[in-house]
């Protein structure tokens, strides 16, 4: 065994096949407990509401002022892109904070690396701290993985995405998105959200989005309804948090909701499981006429990247209700808050 896997806290299962729960919640970080370094980001859980202000607070004020006045925030820090997993938007968007901070980046993909002749995510962690790397950003296929590589590197480690577990920048991101649009405070509070219905439908199962939003919007008063097929949202999932429901019926979710967040079929995890895709567009599919029917004024929200047509079609997915760019461009802001966070301690 080797020392990576001898010290990792125990990852939920990697394996998509026989899947028939959500997988547990990976230990939360307690700050510089484990050689944790308190600037990572390891799961949305981390985070009071407080610190979430700070950060929202942050983003908002690095995204509005001038370039010149944050240019050299991190002026020459070293921070290293570790991605195991394709990505277009969070990694491009945590590259570009980065670098409009100043930063110098440094992107290792398991294609194309030492990875790819078997190195370890340990081994590559030490690698790029010896390098220089002050930050790790990593996305990686093994729930757990940015645990181990925060324990194993001292470094701050921002998790970009681990399997079926967590992407905290997302939740942040998507957080700031639906607070712009539905015109609240920044500084939230366990009643920030209240009277708020947010529907997150599909793939729930392989979702990190899923998951870090299912931990987060409940603590800031908004109901979450989880709504899918049962081989694609198990009933346990109505355990992540309190306040949430799960409703097998999208007209009936949708008729509640005043946000509606569509996912993708995460087709790379399916193993094993058998999807009738006509069946579930016939179901779960944001189209015109479900809209219309049921949420005609509801925020649209997809992660991204989605499948037209499948999951949501192109007249919902670039319709005025859509906020889809928006949360895109909100990883921008969010993603420089946390990298400032992750290396100086918030201070801008
Ligand atoms: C998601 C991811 O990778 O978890 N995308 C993203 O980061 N915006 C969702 C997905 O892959 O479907």
């Amino acid at each position: 065994m080797s020392a990576a896997t001898k010290s990792a806290p125990k990852p939920a299962p990697k394996s998509a096949s026989k899947k028939t729960a959500i997988p547990a919640p990976a230990p939360k970080p307690t700050a510089a407990a484990n050689g944790i370094h308190p600037g990572s980001l390891l799961s949305i859980t981390q985070l009071s509401l407080d610190e979430v202000s700070s950060i929202l607070a942050l983003a908002d004020k690095l995204a509005n002022e001038p370039l010149s006045k944050h240019a050299e925030l991190l002026d020459n820090r070293k921070i290293a892109l570790l991605f195991y997993e394709s990505s277009t938007r969070t990694r491009t968007s945590f590259e570009l904070a980065a670098k409009s901070l100043g930063a110098m980046t440094t992107l290792v993909s398991d294609k194309s690396s030492s990875i790819e002749k078997g190195e370890s995510l340990k081994d590559t962690g030490l690698t790029l701290r010896a390098l220089g790397a002050e930050c790790i950003i990593l996305r990686h296929n093994a729930s757990g993985s940015p645990y181990l590589l925060a324990q194993q590197t001292g470094l701050p480690v921002l998790n970009a995405g681990d399997g079926m577990h967590e992407h905290p920048s997302q939740a942040l991101l998507d957080l700031r998105t639906i607070l712009s649009r539905l015109g609240k405070k920044q500084a939230v509070d366990e009643k920030t959200l209240d009277g708020v219905t947010i529907c997150i439908t599909g793939d729930i199962l392989h979702s990190r989005v899923a998951r870090s939003n299912a931990l987060l919007l409940p603590r800031l008063g908004a109901k979450v309804i989880l709504c899918g097929p049962s081989q694609l949202l198990p009933p346990e999932a109505v355990q992540l948090s309190t306040g949430i429901t799960l409703e097998r019926d999208f007209d009936a979710a949708l008729k509640q909701s005043q946000v509606v967040m569509m996912l993708r079929i995460q087709k790379e995890r399916l193993a094993g499981l058998q999807i009738d895709l006509a069946d579930y567009q016939r179901q779960f599919q944001l189209n015109d006429e479900r809209y219309a029917a049921y949420a005609p004024n509801a925020l649209v929200m997809h992660p991204g990247p989605m499948i037209r047509g499948l999951e949501i079609t192109a007249d919902i997915a670039d319709g005025p209700q859509s906020a889809i760019e928006e949360q895109v461009s909100n990883g921008l802001a969010i993603r420089m808050a946390l990298l400032a966070r992750a290396l100086t301690g918030g201070a801008a």
